[in-house]
């Protein structure tokens, strides 16, 4: 895996203070309210998983499978496969994600949360790929911001693979135009 990896762009280190930071704001901006984390898998898992180890006030967890994205092209449908199980009804949900690209993913869930009486419906992004996005959408809360290349490890795959890596590092451009 270590020899498709260009450059390192975020090391175990940052990604934990990206998580340590999100978490306090979270904490902080939630703790009156009924916080519900959706994740969306498979990206989401580890961020979701050290984030929520940050965040200090009482909530429920729960994931939704979507697929939208082929290889390393984003397909421009996005497809419902695995919906929550708990009612959100007036809950504060608060959609966890790897990376927003062309914005299109996240604009589907988001409306889709808003339609079932959430009382609010906000997203967390580990990454920000704001030269791909195609609609105008933007998560509330940003790990950090990611040039136009296409990145894997902590959760980022491609095709399915490198999600374990450690830390999140550009692939190799030989590596998809092979
Ligand atoms: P969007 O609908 O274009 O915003 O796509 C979001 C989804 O595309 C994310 O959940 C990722 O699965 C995938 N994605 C976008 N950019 C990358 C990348 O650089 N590496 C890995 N996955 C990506
Ligand atoms: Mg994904």
């Amino acid at each position: 895996m270590e020899k498709d990896i260009k450059k390192i762009l975020l090391s175990k280190e940052d990604l934990d203070l990206i998580c340590k930071k999100l978490g306090n704001t979270i904490s902080n901006d939630y703790k009156d309210k009924e916080l519900v984390l959706i994740g969306v898998l498979n990206g989401c898992n580890p961020f979701m998983a050290d984030l929520m180890r940050y965040i200090t006030i009482p909530l429920n967890v729960d994931y939704i499978v979507v697929s939208s994205y082929h290889g390393k092209e984003s397909s421009g449908v996005v497809n419902l496969k695995k919906d929550i199980y708990i009612d959100i009804e007036n809950k504060d949900i608060l959609i966890i994600e790897d990376i927003i690209d062309t914005g299109r993913t996240l604009q589907m869930i988001s409306e889709l949360f808003s339609h079932r009486k959430a009382n609010s419906v906000e997203v967390c992004c580990l990454l920000d790929k704001p030269e791909g996005r195609v609609i105008d959408f933007n998560a509330k809360y940003v790990g950090t911001s990611v040039p136009k290349e296409f990145v894997v490890g902590y959760g980022l795959d491609y095709n399915e693979y490198y999600r374990n890596l450690p830390y999140v590092g550009v692939l190799k451009e030989e590596i998809y135009t092979k």
